[in-house]
């Protein structure tokens, strides 16, 4: 990389789609490769920060030099985060979290019984884990970035999430058959709450990668001695 402005930073991203068990064998799951978290985790680290990366359901090699933290569900992910961004000087929550799980674990696989109709399943929420880490802060100064994946009215929804999750940084990317979800590429505006609207056209997810650090390095602040 051409800049060290990560330098002496720590940084935790999180990459890939969370899976909700069902029973021992099924799961809801998401259409996320983690791409994007890996490219950012990557990036990060060849700017000279260390970096963690927690990791839901993915294929893909650990980037060199990071620090890689496997998770299953959201609720583990969770639990990874918060122990990670204690110390850490940004968050970016490029992983697609579930919203829902079963409500109801099974610990038996589910049985097919002749003459039957399945079970409906219930779901209930998962925590948001964006909203409580922008909500209480762990670390004084720590600039938190939220994704949100969007299918219609991207930028409007986009600009009423960044306002609800209260993080500082949302990059917005609409959902495509050749960008986001398990695309090479990606294509975002990337909303900051002082205003300002980052278009970054469509391309490699490593260039949205360096155009997000760009926006970070300059919000973050000294680390206390
Ligand atoms: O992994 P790839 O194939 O490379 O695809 C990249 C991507 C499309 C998954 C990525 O660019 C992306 O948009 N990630 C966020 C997907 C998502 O869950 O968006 P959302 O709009 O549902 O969630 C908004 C934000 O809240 C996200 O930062 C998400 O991590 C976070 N969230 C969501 C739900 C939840 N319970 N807790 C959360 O923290």
């Amino acid at each position: 990389a051409l800049t060290q402005d990560l330098a002496g930073r720590r940084v935790v991203v999180t990459a890939g789609g969370t899976r909700e068990p069902l029973d021992p064998v099924r799961y809801l799951g998401n259409r996320s490769s983690g791409k994007q978290g890996y490219a950012l985790a990557a990036i990060a680290a060849a700017r000279g920060a260390r970096v963690t990366l927690i990791a839901g359901n993915t294929e893909l090699p650990d980037p060199a030099g990071v620090d890689v933290v496997p998770v299953g569900t959201a609720r583990q992910l969770r639990e990874a985060v918060l122990k990670a961004a204690v110390d850490a000087d940004a968050v970016v929550m490029a992983a697609a979290v579930a919203d829902f799980r079963p409500a109801v674990y099974m610990t038996g696989k589910i049985k097919k019984i002749d003459g039957e109709e399945p079970e409906p399943v219930t779901l209930v929420r998962n925590p948001d884990i964006l909203a409580e880490l922008s909500a209480d802060r762990l670390r004084p100064g720590q600039v938190i970035v939220g994704f949100a994946a969007e299918t219609d009215d991207v930028l409007a929804n986009g600009r009423a999430k960044l306002a609800r999750k209260g993080c500082d940084l949302l990059v917005v990317n609409e959902v495509g058959e050749h960008k986001a979800f398990g695309a090479d590429r990606n294509e975002a505006v990337i909303l900051a709450t002082d205003g300002t609207e980052t278009p970054v056209p469509f391309g490699p997810k490593e260039a949205l990668a360096e155009t997000l650090w760009d926006l970070v390095a300059p919000r973050l602040t000294d680390r206390p001695a």
